[in-house]
């Protein structure tokens, strides 16, 4: 094989795997590292589609359980199989892991097997599993090596009893009683999967609220939701130890503002109090600048600091830690690798966390605009009073559109609903072509959907919504 390529990633995540596919779309030749046995990186393996495979099956157990029979399907006996829900699990994994490797075929990117370090004057070296050193050239290196997850101090994940996100994928029974700390994305997903399989859950958060970063009036609706879910939460709680006693987990946690201290005991704790850049040694001898929160400092051009190496993803220093941002900068860097104009609009990412109701948002909250001394106008509209949620049960949530005062654009919308992952895209497109909250308005939305909210609330900002 030819060891000289036009582009070498490192990694294979979200970020990694499409910028080698638009890459090799534009004509470079390229080749993606991976030192995981299947491509696909944290999102793919141990993140979004696991989580969301559990998510799914567990909250049609769920459904199954406590609504089926008011909407006339007598499902009777209802019984879990825990293995058979984790194969189903593992069964997607594979089949969309799989479906990268046929990608990369189809699009003729080199996957490289083994850990790949990057060495001077354009050259990464990969040890493949047998301990193997092959050396390759590239004219340009992309670093998407993502992230791994943080403990906090003092407490040792162990993925047995004290668990990461990862372990969390896996139990092999439910636990009777689950701690989970951190009230964030990870946190309240894994959170609503286990609570619906039968574990009492328990949430600390550090601070007052939930879902730091987003819009406080969602945060407060979602923890109303979920605590009638049957979650419970403890706020303002800062944990001081995590120990194992037998076959117990004994977490001490106090009250920041009464100062109170608290233990609980439980079968398993989840440690889910955020991602920290995966950066290794051979991107510090090289020097590429790396800032105080230990990630990697790129320009507008995901350029770092050493001459035609660049990075994307969970590990530079912009944007949020989240699978689609790093796909688009994969595609960005990609094009300006390839003499293109690569661009990403922080302004408009949007961010999902996949409960049941899922809560959405895109753009900035009202606590940011207040900082930022921006005037704005606030429209909102309950899915209590749209039909289609009505009609299927699924009345909890809003949708909150926020438009510049005098202007009227679109500077963010939040939304809670059973459907808001899928329903904040049309608002992002909205952004991206600067509308105002009246172009939505008077945009026709289908009868009926969801999205209808989004249209009322829209006209809501002018106090004239039809179904309120
Ligand atoms: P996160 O940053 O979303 O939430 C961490 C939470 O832990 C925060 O609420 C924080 O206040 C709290 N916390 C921090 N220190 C604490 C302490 N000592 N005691 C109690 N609480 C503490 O981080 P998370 O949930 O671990 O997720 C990591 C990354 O993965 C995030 O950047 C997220 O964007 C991404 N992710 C995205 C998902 C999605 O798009 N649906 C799903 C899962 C993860």
């Amino acid at each position: 094989m030819d060891n000289n390529f036009d582009l070498i990633i490192i990694g294979s995540g979200p970020g990694g795997y499409v910028c080698a596919i638009k890459a090799a779309q534009l004509g470079l030749k390229t080749a993606c590292v991976e030192s995981s046995k299947t491509l696909g990186g944290t999102c793919l393996n141990v993140g979004c589609i696991p989580s969301k495979s559990l998510l799914n099956a567990s909250e049609l157990y769920h459904k199954a359980q406590k609504e089926f029979n008011n909407l006339g399907i007598e499902a009777n006996n209802i019984k879990l199989n825990l293995s058979k829900m984790m194969n189903n699990k593992k069964k997607s994994v594979q089949i969309l892991t799989k479906g990268i490797e046929f990608l990369f075929k189809k699009n003729k990117v080199t996957h490289l097997k083994g850990r790949g370090s990057i060495l001077e004057n354009n050259q990464v070296a990969v040890i493949d599993e047998f301990n193997k050193k092959t050396i390759y050239r590239a004219k340009n290196i992309v670093i998407a090596t993502g992230s791994v997850p943080t403990s906090l101090p003092g407490i040792k994940i162990d993925e047995q009893n004290i668990v990461s996100s990862t372990g969390a994928l896996t139990f092999e029974k439910v636990p009777k009683e689950l701690i989970v700390i951190g009230g964030g994305y990870i946190g309240l997903e894994l959170s609503s999967v286990w609570s619906r399989l039968g574990s009492k859950v328990t949430v600390l958060e550090f601070l007052d609220h939930i879902i730091p970063g987003m819009d406080r009036d969602i945060s407060n609706e979602f923890l109303k939701i979920l605590g009638k879910q049957g979650i419970n939460f403890k706020l303002d709680s800062k944990v001081t130890e995590v120990k194992l006693s037998k076959n117990k987990v004994i977490v001490d946690f106090i009250n920041n503002k009464s100062e109170k201290k608290e233990r609980i005991e439980c079968d398993k704790v989840l440690i889910a109090v955020g991602r920290k850049p995966s950066i290794n040694d051979d991107m510090l001898k090289l020097k590429i600048k790396i800032n105080k929160h230990n990630k990697i400092e790129v320009n507008d051009k995901f350029e770092t600091s050493v001459k035609s190496i660049y990075a994307i993803g969970d590990v530079i220093n912009k944007g949020p830690m989240l699978a689609h941002k790093a796909e688009d900068e994969g595609i960005a860097v990609a094009e300006i690798i390839a003499g293109q104009a690569g661009h990403v609009n922080y302004d408009v990412i949007p961010a999902v966390i996949y409960t049941s109701p899922e809560v959405a948002m895109v753009g900035k909250t009202e606590e940011q605009l207040k900082k930022e001394n921006i005037k704005y106008k606030v429209g909102k509209f309950p899915f209590l009073a749209n039909s289609r949620a009505k009609v299927n049960n699924e009345t909890e949530g809003f949708v909150k559109i926020i438009a510049d005062e005098k202007s009227d654009k679109v500077l963010g919308v939040s939304i809670i609903s059973a459907l808001a992952g899928t329903m904040i895209s049309e608002l992002a497109i909205a952004m991206e072509f600067g509308a105002s909250s009246e172009d939505i308005a008077r945009t026709c939305h289908a009868h009926p959907t969801h999205s209808e909210a989004v249209k009322e609330a829209a006209m809501s900002i002018d106090k004239k919504p039809i179904h309120f």
